[in-house]
């Protein structure tokens, strides 16, 4: 019932900011900034490991302190760190992150060591893999690194779940991925179609599975999830918050998305339970130090 994520490990420094800048801008921040523990591959192994089911990770982090840091987090959310290697000659990768009033976020990332796991890297993992009921990966690595976990997962029979995050990042072949989870920008990055009154998530899922993905589960932020199940789609309302930081929004999903999934609940059901779980972390500033547990999102589902 293992989870092993493919990913990146990144740490996150955040300036609460009054507006985005612009090009050639100087926007002065709230005060301080904050360091923090991220990376989208992180993030989600932490959300999943929060369902109590052995959550294993493979990446790479600097020799570095925030490399340290960042395996000392993991270890202490139970997440299995003994598939991250450590790169000498380059830094963990970073995250400079800009939140603004109403709880929007704009990202960039240095991937540093994260640009470097390779085909190789996932290959010496192919025995968790091979014993995982799911495998979570997101674009922030090297696309032969992906590739190469799904043609792995594929031969073994474990269910690969893809977060085409970030939206920009060159695509797998989807023919090997049974849950994609994309949000709105993504997904119309991969069809070309906007989400609007004339094209609903049913069309945006229809052309998707259309390319190979056999599920989808498209979150619509503040709106809620579209999941399908073979053909059935379930449209899951998201509950009305104050949101204050949706950084790892996506992430939280994913995270009890997999866990819902690898613990045996209806495609629905973990949804729901994924989506509340992205919900209650909206209203927490920062990413993954705030993630609800399990118990916690169980509650807030009946509040
Ligand atoms: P991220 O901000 O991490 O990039 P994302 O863009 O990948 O997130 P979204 O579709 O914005 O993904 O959000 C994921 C899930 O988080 C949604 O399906 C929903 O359950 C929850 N969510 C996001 N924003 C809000 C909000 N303002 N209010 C309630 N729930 C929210
Ligand atoms: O999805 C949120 C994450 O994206 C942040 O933690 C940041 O590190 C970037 O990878």
């Amino acid at each position: 019932m293992a989870i092993v994520v493919i990913g990146s490990i990144n740490t996150d420094l955040t300036i609460q900011v009054p507006h985005f800048a612009i090009a050639n801008e100087t926007v002065l921040g709230n005060g301080n900034f904050s360091t923090t523990q991220g990376g989208k591959g992180a993030n989600q192994a932490v959300a999943a490991a929060a369902g109590g089911l052995p959550v294993h990770i493979v990446g790479k982090v600097g020799r570095d302190a925030f490399g340290d840091a960042a395996i000392l987090d993991l270890q202490s959310a139970g997440v299995d760190c003994s598939h991250i290697f450590r790169e000498a000659d380059h830094s963990t990768g970073i995250a400079a992150i800009f939140v603004d009033p109403d709880g929007n976020n704009s990202i960039t990332v240095a991937p540093g060591a994260n640009a470097l796991v390779t085909p190789a890297d996932v290959q010496a993992a192919t025995a968790l893999i091979a014993d995982a009921r799911i495998v979570m990966l997101q674009l922030e690595i090297p696309l032969a690194a992906v590739t190469e976990t799904i043609r792995i997962a594929n031969l073994h029979g474990t269910l690969v779940m893809l977060d085409p995050a970030p939206a920009t990042m060159p695509m797998p072949d989807l023919d090997g991925v049974d849950y994609l989870t994309p949000n709105e920008i993504e997904a119309e990055a991969l069809t070309g179609i906007a989400i609007n009154d004339d094209n609903g998530p049913e069309r945006i899922i229809a052309e998707l599975r259309q390319r190979g993905t056999k599920q989808v589960a498209l979150t619509l932020g503040d709106s809620g999830c579209c999941i399908s199940s073979n053909d059935t789609l379930t449209f899951i309302p998201a509950k009305q918050v104050q949101a204050i930081d949706t950084t790892g929004a996506g992430d939280a999903f994913n995270g009890f998305l997999a866990t819902g999934l690898a613990k045996g609940l209806p495609a629905a059901e973990a949804a729901k339970t994924a989506g509340a779980a992205a919900t209650l972390s909206v209203t927490r500033a920062g990413a993954r130090e705030n993630f609800p547990g399990w118990d916690e999102v169980q509650a807030f589902l009946v509040r």
